[in-house]
């Protein structure tokens, strides 16, 4: 399971911010890159806090070498941005992403959201499929025709990443209950909009925080090593903190 995808229905749930951190994470052990699939406002570059010039929409339309659009966030992390090219031919892509793997050990991919074809052909190129949903309803229900693509794509599906939680029982129940096992539960925290001002991931900046917490556990689901997720209510997510 090399190739992780991060795919949501509804847009703004926390894609980016959850790639861009787990990635951090996940090069403490291994060689990484991450990968912004999301040709129509692509932001990974900015969790980084990395200037673009070419990059993997370059790439797509055949005018430049894979290499020339890879940049490095430390020796173990690498960052492939995008620029915003809506017409491009996204179906390069497990192309561009084959070659990648002789590289790394593990290749995250930010797919951008919703159902069109430019966000669900190029979930074709992942081995495993993360679904990431907030505690409301509208994103639990587009979340679930995601994962109707992604099954009809013959993509394993890994889990749910429920984002912005804060204290929500009956609808961690739901999620579980539309979408499949919770793997990763990460609170509501001031600290991602503050992280993403100083363009650097949260779990650089704060790495004692709750969230930081939340974002190790769920890495260590994804990468195999079952963690239990338990819900906690309203009173317990304000005592939790950020
Ligand atoms: N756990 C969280 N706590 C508080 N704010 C959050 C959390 N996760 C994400 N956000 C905020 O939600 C917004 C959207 O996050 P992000 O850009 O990561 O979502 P996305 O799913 O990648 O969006 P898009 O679909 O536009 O690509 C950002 O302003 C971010 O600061
Ligand atoms: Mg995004």
């Amino acid at each position: 399971m090399r190739v992780i995808g991060f795919a949501s229905g509804k847009g703004g749930v926390g894609k980016t911010t959850i790639v861009a951190n787990l990635a951090i994470l996940m090069s403490k052990w291994m060689k990484v890159i991450v990968v912004d699939a999301d040709v129509f406002l692509p932001n990974l570059h900015a969790a980084f806090g990395l200037r673009t010039a070419t990059t993997l929409s370059d790439v797509l339309t055949g005018n430049v070498d894979v290499e020339m659009a890879i940049y490095s966030v430390s020796t173990n992390l690498h960052v492939m941005p995008a620029s915003p090219a809506p017409n491009l031919k996204i179906d390069r892509l497990s192309e561009v992403i084959d070659e990648l793997k002789k590289d790394y050990d593990r290749i995250l991919i930010d797919f951008s959201a919703g159902l069109s074809k430019m966000a669900s052909i190029p979930m074709e190129s992942a081995d495993i499929l993360f679904l990431i949903t907030n505690p409301e309803k509208a994103s639990l229900v587009s979340a679930q025709k995601v994962k109707k693509i992604g099954e009809e794509l013959g993509v394993k599906g890994g889990g749910v990443i429920l984002n912005r939680y804060a204290g929500e029982k009956e609808l961690f129940k739901v999620t579980e209950t539309m979408l499949g096992r919770i793997v990763g539960l990460i609170r509501e925290s001031k600290y991602v909009a503050k992280s993403w001002e100083i363009g650097k991931p949260f779990v650089v900046l704060y790495p004692n925080s709750g969230i930081t917490k939340d974002l190790v556990n769920t890495m260590l689901n994804i990468t195999g090593q079952n963690r239990r997720i338990k819900p906690y209510g309203k009173l317990w997510a304000r005592l939790k903190g950020d």
